[in-house]
């Protein structure tokens, strides 16, 4: 059945994707974006791509009134909110600003949504809440550890959601939690296009590949890994969409609500991940050895199970679609703004 969705942040590098699988999926979504992080160009690409008009509204999370009006104006089934900003070192300079948009951000919606009876609601959180785990693969039962303000504000949405849904049981909350997100739309029309520096480690690899930076710092080789780099659980940003249709289908069929690591249970080295890139690109990467990044955690991988047996979910793109498809993604110049 199609219902109508409210996707905060759609414009942005997961939500754009997830627009196209919902439109996909056959849903009416409205799409509310304030640009802090995304082009304004987006929207006639996500036309391009579904071949559908797109309705993408410029405003900001914590404007209330702006909420209530699009509430009025559209009757929404469910929210996929994924408005936020994201960037960890940023978050420990500017503190209030995460609380700001990530937790009082939240609490408007959340606001509004009460108000107009729609207590639906798909929630974007990070493996970042596991601080350092204490096993890997990680579980959705291990505990919570803040490691920054941004990690805080996850943490945060989360426990407030949870409290939420305990006052109400009408309320069906989708807790997601992403381990790392990586690639681009196979139509290289939308994907992860950071306006400096990136700090990640794939949109880095990518702008070295483009000539833009000279070397990748590989920060670390000294862990206790297979190769001594820092492993991750890279997903194919396409398999995340998918996994946000399939908790919102949950929702709905079930009413209850559900909290899942979004991952593919494998990881992946520092030095694997620049090797498959090199395979992809088939340019030298050029790399050196650096040191330790500040309050970097030697290995991330989702324990995947979950979300399999709770939504049926399974990841279906490896690594080395991650990497031919960002940079089919960042060498696709004409697709930028
Ligand atoms: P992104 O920055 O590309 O997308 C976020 C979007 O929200 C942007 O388009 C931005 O303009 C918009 N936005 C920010 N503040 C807003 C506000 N106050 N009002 C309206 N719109 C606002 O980031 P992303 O990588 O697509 O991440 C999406 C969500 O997933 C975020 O909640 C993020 O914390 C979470 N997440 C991301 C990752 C990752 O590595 N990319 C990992 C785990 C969780
Ligand atoms: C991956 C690996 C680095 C850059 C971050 C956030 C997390 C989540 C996802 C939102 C690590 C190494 C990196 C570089 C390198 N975001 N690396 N050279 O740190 O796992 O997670 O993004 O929720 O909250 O913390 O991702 O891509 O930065 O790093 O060697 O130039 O690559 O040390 O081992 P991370 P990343």
């Amino acid at each position: 059945m199609p219902k109508r969705i409210l996707l905060t942040g759609g414009a942005g590098y997961i939500g754009s994707h997830t627009y196209v699988a919902l439109v996909e999926a056959g849903h009416e979504v409205v799409i509310l974006d304030n640009f802090v992080n995304a082009h304004r160009s987006v929207g006639g690409r996500l036309e391009r791509i579904t071949g559908k008009p797109v309705t993408l509204v410029e405003g900001d999370i914590r404007n209330a009134v702006t909420l209530a009006t699009l509430f009025a104006e559209h009757a929404f089934d469910a929210v996929v909110h994924f408005a936020a900003l994201k960037a960890v070192g940023e978050s420990m300079a500017r503190p209030l600003d995460y609380f700001d948009v990530n937790v009082g951000g939240l609490t408007t919606l959340l606001r509004a949504m009460e108000a107009a009876g729609c207590r639906r609601i798909v929630f974007s959180s990070s493996a970042t809440v596991y601080g350092v785990p204490d096993e890997a693969p990680t579980p959705e039962t291990a505990e919570f550890r803040a490691m920054n303000p941004y990690g805080q504000t996850k943490i945060l949405g989360e426990q407030m959601l949870d409290w939420l849904g305990q006052s109400n049981p009408d309320w069906a909350i989708g807790i997601l939690r992403y381990f790392n997100p990586a690639g681009a739309h196979g139509s290289a029309l939308i994907g992860e296009d950071p306006r400096d520096i990136p700090n990640n480690l794939m949109p880095f690899v990518a702008k070295v590949a483009l000539g833009e930076l000279e070397r990748i710092s590989v920060f670390g080789d000294d862990y206790d890994t297979p190769d001594g780099t820092g492993v991750r659980d890279y997903i194919h940003v396409e398999d995340l969409a998918r996994g946000h249709v399939l908790s919102l289908d949950r929702l709905f069929e079930s009413g209850d609500s559900h909290c899942v690591n979004l991952g593919t249970g494998r990881g992946y080295s520092v030095l694997e991940v620049i090797a498959a890139y090199k395979r992809a690109c088939n340019r030298d990467l050029p790399h050196t050895i650096a040191e330790r990044r500040a309050g970097d955690v030697p290995v991330y991988v989702a324990s995947a199970e979950k979300a399999e047996e709770i939504l049926g979910f399974r990841t279906e793109k490896g690594l080395d679609e991650m990497c031919a498809s960002s940079w089919k993604w960042v060498s696709n110049t004409g697709a930028h703004e």
